[in-house]
C-alpha cells in the first residue's frame, strides 16, 4: 500500500492574471469518489486552455477543482467505489477536468488509459488532451477518410502536431498553416504534404493548388475570425469544417452562400464540458485507434520542453511566447 499524505503541493492560480499568478500552494489530497481513481502525478501536460483559465476567461466547470491541468500521467494510488479497470500501482495517463498541476489528481476511471508502450511519463502526459480532441473533431465529427485532404490550422501546436500525424497515418493528405518557416519545416517532417506560412502566404489558393482545385474535405480550425470565410473558400464540396477554438475573434462577417453552394457542414466542440460518458467513449476510440499507432512508433507526441512543476509560470511564458513546437509538459 502506498501511503497517501493528507496534503500536497499544487500549482494554484493566486488570482486571474499573468503567468506569475501560478504559485505553489498546499492543498488537501483529493479523495476518489464513485468510479474515480487517485493518481500520483508524474507529469502533466500544459495546454492553451490552461492559459485561458489562468487569465480568468475559462472557468472550470461546476464541481471541478480550480487547480489547472487537463491531462496527467502517473501511478494509481487509490480507487473509489465501483472502479473495475484499475488497481493500485497501475501506470496510467488520463484526461482530467482540472487538477493536473498537482502531486495527486483525481481522474474518472473511464478517462484513464494505460501508458502507451514505449512512452515516458512526460510523453504520456502529453497525449490525452490532444489525441482525444483530434480524434473526436477530425475523425468522428469531421469524418476524415483515407484519400481525403485535411487542412489543419496551427500545425505546430500540440493539437496540430497530432492532427497531422493521425491524418497521415489514416491515409489522408495534409495541408497545414503555421507562423514561421521553422514551424512549417517541423510540420513537413511530421508528414504534412503542404505547410503554409500564414504570415507570408494565403492558405486558400495553396489548399486549392494542393487538391487540383477541389479544396479541403475537412478543416480543423482553432483561429476563427476572418479564417471562417476563408475556410469556406478553401473547403471542398461537402467539406466539413470543425471549430475547436477562436484564437482570433469568435465573430465574423461571412458570406454564407458558400454553405449552400458547396453543401458545407460547419460544426465544433469543446472537450472539457462533455459528459463523463462522452469522454469515456472518445477515450475508448482513441485507445482502439491510436494506441496501436503509438506502440508501433507511427505516431508520437511531439515534445517541446519539460519544466519542473514548480516552474509552471515559466511553462506558461513559453506557451504564450508562441515559440514552442508541440507539447510543453510539467514534471513532478
Ligand atoms: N475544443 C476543444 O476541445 C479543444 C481542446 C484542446 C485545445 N483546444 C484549442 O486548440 C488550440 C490549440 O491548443 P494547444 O494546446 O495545442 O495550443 P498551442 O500549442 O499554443 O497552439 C496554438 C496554435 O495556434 C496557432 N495560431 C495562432 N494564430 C494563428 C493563425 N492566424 N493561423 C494559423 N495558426 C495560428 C499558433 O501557431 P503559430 O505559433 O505558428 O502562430 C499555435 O500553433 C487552442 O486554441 C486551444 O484552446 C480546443
Amino acid at each position: 500500500m502506498t501511503s497517501i499524505p493528507a496534503t500536497m503541493t499544487a500549482i494554484g492560480i493566486a488570482s486571474p492574471g499573468g503567468p506569475e499568478m501560478l504559485v505553489p500552494q498546499e492543498r488537501p489530497v483529493p479523495q476518489p469518489g464513485v468510479g474515480e481513481i487517485l493518481v500520483k502525478v508524474a507529469a502533466a501536460g500544459v495546454n492553451r486552455p490552461d492559459v485561458i483559465q489562468r487569465k480568468g476567461l475559462y472557468p472550470p466547470p461546476p464541481g471541478v477543482t480550480d487547480i489547472p491541468g487537463l491531462e496527467i500521467a502517473g501511478t494509481v494510488v487509490a480507487c473509489g467505489p465501483g472502479v473495475g479497470r484499475w488497481r493500485d500501482g497501475d501506470e496510467v495517463t488520463a484526461l482530467v477536468s482540472g487538477g493536473g498541476y498537482a502531486q495527486y489528481c483525481i481522474a474518472h476511471e473511464s478517462h484513464a488509459l494505460p501508458i502507451p508502450r514505449g512512452l515516458t511519463a512526460a510523453e504520456s502526459a502529453a497525449v490525452p488532451e490532444t489525441f482525444l480532441t483530434v480524434w473526436h473533431n477530425v475523425f468522428e465529427r469531421g469524418g476524415l477518410r483515407a484519400g481525403e485532404t485535411l487542412l489543419v490550422h496551427g500545425g505546430s501546436s500540440g493539437i496540430g502536431t497530432v492532427a497531422i500525424q493521425l491524418a497521415k497515418a489514416f491515409g489522408a493528405r495534409v495541408v497545414t498553416t503555421a507562423g514561421s518557416a521553422e514551424k512549417c519545416d517541423a510540420c513537413r517532417r511530421l508528414g504534412a504534404d503542404v505547410a503554409v506560412n500564414y504570415r507570408t502566404e494565403d492558405f486558400v489558393p495553396l489548399t486549392k493548388g494542393a487538391t487540383g482545385g477541389a479544396g479541403a474535405d475537412v478543416i480543423l480550425d482553432m483561429v476563427g475570425g476572418d479564417y471562417i470565410e476563408r475556410n469556406y473558400e478553401a473547403a471542398a464540396v461537402e467539406g466539413r469544417i470543425v471549430q475547436i477554438a477562436f484564437q482570433g475573434s469568435p465573430r465574423a462577417n461571412v458570406d454564407f452562400r458558400r454553405i449552400m453552394l458547396k453543401r458545407l457542414h460547419h460544426t465544433g466542440s469543446t472537450l472539457r464540458s462533455r459528459s463523463v460518458a462522452d469522454k469515456a467513449a472518445i477515450a475508448l476510440a482513441v485507445e482502439r485507434n491510436a494506441w496501436p499507432l503509438i506502440a508501433a512508433g507511427t505516431v508520437r507526441p511531439v515534445m517541446d520542453k519539460i519544466f519542473p512543476y514548480r516552474n509552471a509560470a515559466d511553462a506558461h511564458v513559453r506557451m504564450e511566447s508562441g515559440v514552442h513546437i508541440g507539447k510543453i509538459v510539467l514534471e513532478m
